[in-house]
């Protein structure tokens, strides 16, 4: 029986692969996408979900708009990582399907409490879809049956600001509300993903396939490998959310520690700052449970085969 998922997603680079493993991948049921501000706007993120799944023959998967804005913060998009578009380099057709009427925070109530213990949830955009559902209907956090989550950096330093990874940064106010709720959370920040590059051999192997789908992986990463090396001086880029989407049938890929872990939701320079209680200071129960340890092949394997098989399936 395949798990069934919703990716609460900012498509975004990374996103989109996460997107297209979704598709690639037997074991999981992609029961609908809603999507989130962050990488660039609602409404283009929601384009941009739809033409995706266009592009995999996947327009049967719903589409669910969601929040334009954070709870408190002012917006903040990341054109310089993904793009005006938030797809590099990629031109995707306008898609011919729509969003459906009902709202992201309204179709994740429904889902989740129509299906309890059998939906697990996947964000890896800032939290805000989530943080409001979770106010609008408290009910979800025991329906749910778990929610992964890619956002914070425990002790790896932040890729906004020297301290911040950019979906706490983002919705920090959010990300307070779904750690503190009680959901059974799986937490994938930074110091795993920032092990797992997606080099331009791997690009190369892909290319390998002439197929929509590996052009589209192409002038999507060309210009994530360019923000990579210009801003971080690294080669090769960090599909952050592709590694969170993985963890829901292969959790082998990650060691994890159960933490008590907290977002600053203060004014100062640690906004949006994620911190893990290690020595148990405040003696409070661990709220998730947190990837520390990776092993980055394996994940890579995986995410290289998979788009093969789908890259052949569509030319
Ligand atoms: C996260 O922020 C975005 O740039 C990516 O899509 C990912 O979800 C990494 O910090
Ligand atoms: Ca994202």
């Amino acid at each position: 029986m395949p798990k069934h998922i919703i990716l609460d997603t900012d498509p975004g680079i990374d996103d989109s692969l996460a997107i297209l493993l979704a598709l690639a991948s037997p074991e999981l049921a992609l029961d609908g996408i809603s999507t989130i501000h962050g990488n660039v706007s609602t409404a283009q993120t929601t384009t941009n979900a739809l033409s995706i799944l266009e592009l995999a023959n996947a327009s049967h998967v719903p589409v669910y708009k969601g929040c334009d804005l954070p709870l408190v913060k002012e917006s903040l998009l990341s054109p310089e990582t993904h793009g005006d578009t938030g797809l590099g380099y990629a031109k995707l057709s306008a898609p011919q399907a729509q969003a459906q009427a009902q709202h992201a925070c309204d179709f994740l109530i429904e889902k989740i409490m129509s299906s309890p213990d059998e939906i697990t949830l996947v964000a890896i955009g800032p939290l805000t879809n989530v943080a409001l559902a979770i106010r609008k209907e408290p009910h979800i956090i025991q329906k749910v049956k778990e929610v992964l989550i890619m956002g914070g950096a425990i002790r790896h330093q932040g890729n906004t600001t020297p301290l911040a990874e950019f979906n706490t940064y983002v919705d920090p106010h959010a990300a307070h509300i779904v750690f503190h709720s009680g959901m059974p959370i799986i937490l994938t920040p930074l110091d795993v993903t920032y092990q797992c590059i997606f080099l331009k051999e791997d690009l190369d192997r892909l290319l390998k396939i002439d197929s929509p789908i590996t052009k589209f992986i192409s002038d999507a990463t060309r210009f994530y490998m360019e923000f990579h090396d210009e801003y971080q001086k690294i080669d090769g880029c960090v599909i952050n959310d592709p590694m969170t989407l993985a963890l829901t049938f292969m959790p082998e890929i990650c060691d994890y520690e159960e933490l008590y872990v907290d977002v600053d939701i203060s004014t100062g320079v640690g906004l949006g700052n994620t911190f893990a209680d290690f020595y148990n200071y405040d003696k409070k129960a661990p709220n998730m449970k947190v990837a520390l340890g990776v092993r980055p092949r394996m994940f890579m394997e995986l995410f290289l085969e998979r788009m093969e098989k789908l890259a052949k399936s569509i030319s």
